[in-house]
């Protein structure tokens, strides 16, 4: 396997390659496992994966944040106790965000925690979801109210799985990297133009594992990655925009530099409809900056101050503490 890289955040390898997904499993034993997998996958990928083990069951779900519910962790957990799963076995989750989420939660508690693999198949999930821990279902309507942080036995990142995702889709996970190239690494925005998408995802990968490693809790430094990302979940509740195109959008309030701003916005509608998110986001204001005041980042409930974080040019950026009066100014711009 000449293309697989092994990159290392803490205590876990993310396995990154062209079809290395199948080879890499034969390499380790299993006993059993429950395949949670996202149900838009091609059929013969989701048989290649069962067929990778001794002992393997599936478990199907449409992926959609409805389905990261209780009521589904529930179902998954009832049949992991009809299976009488132990805390030996496995579960791999298969699919985008959702799926790894939900699956990575009903690992994360299931007995006090058994094993877990996850194996991305979204650009979003491969850039962001798979790596860093965080799992977690919605409740009452809130996003990712339940959850843990959670270490997998090890997260196979392969881009062959691209080949069937929508383009709308891989363009929202290409905007989180391209985040990723704003703030951390400009050389990611270079493989973006060139549709490098095995470096774009390795670079990617690599600067969420240097900062993840740095604030594994997501104390301080760990801000970084939530660049844009306050006005873009405010954004994200309101309507059908994914959360990739939503963060894109409003990277322009932040970037301080003229130049920079222009060319990113011009550079931004290569991959997503940046003048109908502009408009949206004009009618929806006032709704928007209400949705900002519950923001979980607000750090003071009276003068609704949240830590944000500004680029000033490329891969040099600040943090500063901003109001909700500042946002107000930040979206009449
Ligand atoms: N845990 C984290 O650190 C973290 C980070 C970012 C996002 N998330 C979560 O991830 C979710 C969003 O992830 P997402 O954008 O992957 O959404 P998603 O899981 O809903 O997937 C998007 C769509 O693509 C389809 N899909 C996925 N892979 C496919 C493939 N290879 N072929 C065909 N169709 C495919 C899915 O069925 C779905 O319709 C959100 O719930 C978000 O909260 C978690």
């Amino acid at each position: 396997m000449e293309n697989l890289r092994v990159l290392q955040p803490n205590k876990y390898n993310v396995y990154l390659g062209n079809n290395i997904t199948y080879k890499l499993l034969e390499r380790f034993t299993f006993d059993k496992v429950l395949v949670i997998a996202d149900d838009n996958l091609a059929e013969i990928d989701i048989n290649n994966i069962l067929a990778a083990f001794p002992n393997s069951y599936l478990y199907k779900v449409k992926a959609n944040e409805a389905n990261k519910s209780l009521e589904e962790y529930t179902k998954i957990i009832d049949k992991l106790t009809s299976l009488s799963f132990g805390k030996c076995d496995y579960i791999l989750g298969f699919g985008g965000g959702c799926i790894l989420d939900l699956a990575g939660y009903v690992a994360s508690t299931y007995k006090r925690g058994i094993k877990f693999i996850s194996v991305p198949t979204s650009m979003l999930a491969m850039v962001d979801a798979s790596v860093g821990g965080k799992v977690a279902i919605n409740y009452n309507g809130i996003k990712n109210l339940i959850g843990t942080i959670y270490t997998p036995e090890m997260v196979i990142v392969d881009p062959y799985y691209l080949h069937s995702l929508p383009l709308r889709h891989l363009n929202n996970g290409l905007m989180e990297a391209y985040k990723m190239g704003l703030t951390l690494d400009a050389k990611i925005i270079d493989a973006i133009h060139e549709k490098n998408y095995l470096e774009v995802i390795n670079l990617a990968l690599l600067a969420k594992i240097n900062i993840v490693n740095q604030d594994p809790y997501d104390n301080n430094l760990r801000h970084v990655l939530n660049f844009a990302h306050t006005i873009a979940h405010a954004i994200e509740l309101e309507g059908s925009i994914l959360h990739g195109e939503a963060v894109a959008a409003c990277f322009k309030y932040f970037i301080l530099d003229k130049d920079l701003k222009n060319t990113v916005i011009k550079d931004l509608a290569n991959y997503i409809d940046i003048k109908e998110l502009e408009s949206f986001i004009k009618n929806n204001k006032n709704i928007i900056l209400e949705n900002i005041k519950n923001d979980k980042k607000v750090v003071n409930s009276n003068n609704y101050y949240i830590n944000e974080i500004f680029l000033n040019k490329i891969n040099d950026y600040t943090f500063k503490d901003i109001q909700i009066s500042d946002y107000e100014v930040l979206l009449n711009e």
